[in-house]
């Protein structure tokens, strides 16, 4: 599975985003260790608060069919490099190694950092 394959499932998850309120539409696509992609949208909410990021969407959806380890997460949105935000970063932590791919659109091709350059000093109870 190669960054820009993931980015064409994250581009077509993006397809489903509900954003009336920001009109950000996000698309995100999570590669588990056993090889199943899953993927994921925002969905916004007229209260605000409630809105959830396309990457937990996916991650929520993985970790809910039973699935712990990840190799890599591919993330598409309005703009180039969309990179996820800081409770994302956070949330991926949890199940995610610091060696984790992100893979981000650039110019029409895959750009890649590890979670560990994206999320240094995470939070933990260790
Ligand atoms: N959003 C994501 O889906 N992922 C991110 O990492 C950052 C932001 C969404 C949330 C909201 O629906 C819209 O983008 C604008 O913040």
């Amino acid at each position: 599975m190669t960054g820009a394959q993931l980015l064409k499932a994250a581009h077509a998850a993006r397809e489903n985003a509900y954003a009336p309120y920001s009109g950000f539409k996000v698309g995100a696509a999570l590669l588990a260790k056993s090889g199943k992609i899953y993927t994921g949208c925002n969905i916004e909410n007229a209260s605000f608060t409630p809105t959830v990021c396309a990457e937990r969407t996916a991650l929520f959806k993985a970790v809910s069919e039973g699935e712990r380890e990840f190799k890599a997460i591919a993330i598409v949105g309005n703009t180039e490099k969309c990179f996820p935000c800081g409770v994302c970063r956070q949330a991926l932590s949890e199940f995610c190694s610091a060696g984790f791919k992100v893979y981000l659109q650039e110019n029409g091709k895959a750009v890649s950092y590890t979670l560990g350059e994206l999320l240094p000093g995470k939070f933990d109870f260790k």
